[in-house]
């Protein structure tokens, strides 16, 4: 029987509920497909670190390298003043296992009340191919006369030939690959960051030349966020750089619906990638058996299809699809009509029934 190797970091507050129920429709999945999924835990989060005073092990890195994928559930902790966790557990993950790119599906599914008017899920289904290891996020930067009235602060975008290519290339594959409307879309600010932005386009055509099949189009992120809200239906897939993926990307979750249904993947095509649904931990939910494991599901499937089991994804999907558009009330928290684990139970029910 095939079988894999999952790291599992369920992390913080609403995390290991929803990572649960994920677990939990993985393995009814697997059963119905007939490979094994092994899973191993890891208590990477504010728990520890508070604990500890310890984000990551230094084993961990190495330690991950070994495993087929890793699904992670949420970093954050209320506790902890930010920017430790996400830069000492998330990005350092993301960076050291060079995920060079977060990959956040923005699809309408069937049953959901979209925010904006009139759109239907024919008319939101685009992919956001977010780089994921340079721009703003590198740490690259300083500060000078720290709480002083002559205070500097400097924080610098780095845009490599090799992060952009390597990003521009996966876009223009998956994009290939999808086969949807083979339109690819560089969304940057080449009016004023006059730079970065000039690596990224001449680097973007460029390689458009090797993809004759795919229609190429630019667009300013400002206006990406327009078009976002008034022509959803335009986007098939879109590639950006780090701070500008990380805005849109909470756009596109609203206009799907919201956070309770958006997952992504940390991928490194050559190494471990990262599964997670991108919502945080909130605490404030946290222990209430309330909140929508769905994109927590979405984030296994999405996992499913990285190690080639495709059938088992589309089965879950479809699954998922079919808890929107006939049970569920409302994706938002507490609103559902269902508790966290009753949406886990009917998901993973509904993946040994459904063909
Ligand atoms: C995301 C999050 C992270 C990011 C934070 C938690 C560091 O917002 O995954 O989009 O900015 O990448
Ligand atoms: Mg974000």
């Amino acid at each position: 029987m095939k079988s894999y190797n999952i790291a599992v970091i369920p992390g913080d507050g609403t995390g290991p509920e929803v990572i649960g129920e994920g677990i939990k429709v993985l393995d009814s999945v697997s059963r119905k497909f007939g490979f094994k999924l092994d899973f191993s835990y890891y208590d990477f989060g504010g728990s520890r670190y508070l604990k500890t005073g310890e984000t990551l092990p230094d084993s961990a890195i190495e330690e991950l390298k070994k495993y087929n994928a890793i699904y992670l559930g949420a970093i954050g902790h209320p506790d902890v003043k930010a920017g430790i966790l996400e830069r000492g557990i998330l990005l350092r993950l993301r960076f050291e296992l060079d995920q060079y790119i977060n990959l956040r599906p923005v699809k309408l599914y069937p049953g959901i009340d979209c925010p904006l008017k009139n759109k239907k899920p024919e008319d939101i289904d685009f992919i956001v191919v977010r780089e994921n290891t340079e721009g703003l996020y590198a740490g690259a930067g300083g500060v000078l006369k720290k709480g002083t009235p002559d205070e500097v602060a400097i924080q610098e975008s780095i845009n490599t030939r090799k992060g952009v290519e390597r990003c521009i290339r996966f876009a223009f594959e998956y994009c290939k690959r999808r086969n949807k409307r083979n339109k690819l879309t560089l969304c940057g600010k080449t009016n004023v960051l006059t730079f970065a932005f000039d690596l990224w386009e001449r680097t973007f055509y460029e390689i458009a030349k090797e993809y004759p099949g795919i229609k190429t189009d630019y667009a300013h992120v400002d206006a990406v966020t327009m078009w976002f809200v008034k022509n959803p239906e335009w986007f098939d897939v879109i590639v950006t750089d780090n701070m500008f993926g990380d805005i849109i990307t909470d756009l596109g979750a609203m206009i799907q619906g919201g956070m309770g249904i958006a997952a992504g993947g940390n991928i490194n095509p050559h190494g471990v990638s990262m599964f997670e649904p991108i919502g945080g931990s909130a605490p404030k939910y946290t222990g209430k058996n309330v909140v929508n494991p769905l994109a927590a599901i979405c984030a296994g499937g999405m996992m499913l299809e990285h190690i080639g089991e495709n059938k088992a994804a589309q089965l879950i999907e479809k699954a998922v699809m079919e808890v929107t558009g006939k049970h569920i009330k409302s994706l938002a928290a507490g609103q559902m009509g269902y508790s966290t684990s009753e949406v886990g139970d009917l998901v993973a029910k509904l993946v040994t029934e459904l063909g």
